[in-house]
């Protein structure tokens, strides 16, 4: 199903697309920055209370609003006529990838919720690994919509 309106305005719907993307990855990748230096300062602290403000204004100020909106706009590109090839192995796989993206911002809101109650018991180690995670799934995501291998 397609829009055929939408045409008009692909331009335009993929620039929204773009910007929206780029705060949400900006913020994907700066999160569990944070949560590294988080475990590093003692619960209770002024250092740690500070972090409890940024995490929270990160997750709900930008990434959640740009998340949605990169959502909206690559919805809308979706039903723009001509985009999208159903059959095209690399929309599968960017779809597949922006999912476990989406299904990461989920996590990493338990995350939060467990360094605002005082209660991580994950190691500095887990965060380091975990800022890997979007990255590779970028990287894949940008190759696909660009280099459409397969
Ligand atoms: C959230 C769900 C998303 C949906 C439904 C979606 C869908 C789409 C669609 C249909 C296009 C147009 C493809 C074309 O014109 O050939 C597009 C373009 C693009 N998407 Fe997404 N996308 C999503 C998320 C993302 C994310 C998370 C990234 C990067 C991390 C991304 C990167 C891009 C880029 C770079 C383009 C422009 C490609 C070009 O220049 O033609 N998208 N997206």
């Amino acid at each position: 199903m397609t829009i055929g309106a939408l045409a008009a305005v692909y331009p335009w719907t993929k620039s929204l697309h773009v910007i929206s993307l780029i705060a949400w990855m900006a913020g994907v990748f700066y999160l569990p920055r944070l949560f590294v230096y988080h475990c590093d300062v003692p619960r209770g602290s002024i250092e740690s209370e500070r972090f409890k403000v940024m995490e929270r204004r990160l997750l709900k100020q930008i990434m959640l609003p740009a998340m949605l909106s990169t959502w909206l706009f690559g919805i809308l590109l979706v039903l723009t006529p001509g985009v999208i090839d159903w059959h095209a192995g690399w929309w599968h796989l960017k779809l597949l990838c922006v999912l476990l993206l989406t299904g990461f911002q989920g996590a990493m809101g338990k995350w939060r919720r467990d360094f605002l109650e005082d209660r991580n018991r994950r190691p500095q180690r887990f965060y380091r690994i975990a800022n890997e995670v979007p990255t590779v799934l970028m990287v894949v995501i940008v190759i696909m919509v660009i280099v459409k291998p397969f």
